[in-house]
């Protein structure tokens, strides 16, 4: 048994770029662990994946696989977290799910912690973490919205490769290499070469001409900021990047702020990193912001389409803030709430 400040993990889908990710960030961050349990499918079970200088051995997912275990994070596609959440939940562990499967359900918290994160307190044994673009997108329109309202978003998408999970990723490289071989790429991971590309789509068809994930950004925001009606709208684009979402982001706000106001709130909000002096050339790309915590800001400027406009740019690490660093983080608030251990 861990004592009482050390909590048993299990991480589910441990060899896949969330997985691993959250393995490192558990560690980074000196979380309480007593034992970690690693789960992947069965073309993984026996094998190996690396903790804190040691190795864990993969496991297989069954029903008792939760027996002891107070934190239980998913990270292996909706599926597995639809079949095996509640199974987590019911031996008593607090599931943190970073699949699409249980955020829209009106008795499972979504947080980002430095926007809503009392409404951990209503989980009944599931929590989910948002989308990886949703999450920065909210945690730059909750000071806003506290400090003039927010009325209205849009927003443009250029996501990395590896939102789509190691197969897209090693596409990439893969499809490189190809070009850089005078070879013709291959395409499997998703609908088009995505080197020397960019996709305006891939992901499922939903309504009004708007895909999946647009619709989860839209549909997310509106969660998070307990603002079912929100005006939002948003394209998702696969761009050839490895790591590292980008967010072209207008908003028009309830009442006018200055752009130097925007910055300013932005500056003090926890998590964020205002980089912002273009004829400086700084401004954030995703190559530098990879591997960093903080969700970074630049480009604050006006709408000049607007009275009331502020257009600006947001980039951060996908498998950390977008994923695995935020999963890490509900658990360590849901520690200093006194909802875990149970
Ligand atoms: N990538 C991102 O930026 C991001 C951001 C936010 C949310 N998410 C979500 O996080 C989840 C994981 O994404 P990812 O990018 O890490 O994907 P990934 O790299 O493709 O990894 C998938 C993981 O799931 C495991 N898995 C697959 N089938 C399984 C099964 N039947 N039983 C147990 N484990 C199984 C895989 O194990 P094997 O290695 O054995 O196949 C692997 O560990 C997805 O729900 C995704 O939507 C991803």
């Amino acid at each position: 048994m861990p004592t009482s400040k050390q909590l048993n993990v299990a991480v589910v889908g441990a060899t896949g770029l969330v997985g691993s990710e959250m393995l490192k960030i558990l560690a980074q961050r000196k979380f309480p662990v007593g034992t970690v349990r690693v789960f992947a499918s069965e073309r993984s079970v026996g094998k190996q994946v690396a903790f804190n200088g040691n190795t864990l051995k993969l496991e297989r997912l069954d029903e008792s696989s939760f027996k002891d275990v107070q934190v239980a994070m998913f990270a292996a596609g909706a599926d597995i977290s639809l079949m095996y959440g509640p199974i987590a939940a019911e031996s008593g562990a607090l599931v943190i799910d970073k699949s699409s499967a249980w955020r829209m359900k009106a008795n499972v918290p979504l947080v980002v912690p430095e926007v809503n994160p009392n409404d951990i307190r209503d989980n009944e044994g599931i929590i989910a973490s948002p989308n990886c673009t949703t999450i920065p997108l909210t945690m730059v329109l909750e000071p806003l919205r506290q400090k003039v309202g927010v009325e209205r978003v849009i927003v443009s998408t250029y996501q990395a490769a590896s939102g789509a999970g190691r197969p897209l990723s090693d596409e990439l490289e893969d499809q490189m290499e190809a070009i850089v071989a005078k070879k013709k790429p291959e395409v499997n991971a998703t609908t088009h070469q995505l080197a020397y590309n960019v996709i305006p789509g891939g992901w499922k068809p939903q309504q009004y001409g708007y895909n999946e994930e647009e619709m989860k950004l839209a549909n997310e925001t509106r969660k998070i900021l307990h603002n079912p009606e929100l005006k939002i709208a948003a394209t998702c684009v696969r761009v050839p990047v490895q790591i590292g979402h980008s967010e072209s982001v207008i908003i028009e706000t309830m009442e006018a702020i200055e752009p130097e106001d925007v910055r300013a709130l932005l500056e003090r909000a926890r998590g964020i990193v205002v980089e912002d002096d273009p004829v400086a050339r700084i401004y954030p790309t995703p190559l530098h912001v990879a591997g960093r915590d903080e969700v970074f800001v630049g480009r604050i400027r006006k709408d000049m389409s607007s009275e009331k406009g502020v257009a600006l740019w947001i980039v951060s690490d996908n498998l950390r803030k977008g994923a695995a660093l935020n999963a890490v983080q509900i658990a360590e608030q849901a520690i200093e709430m006194g909802v875990i251990p149970k």
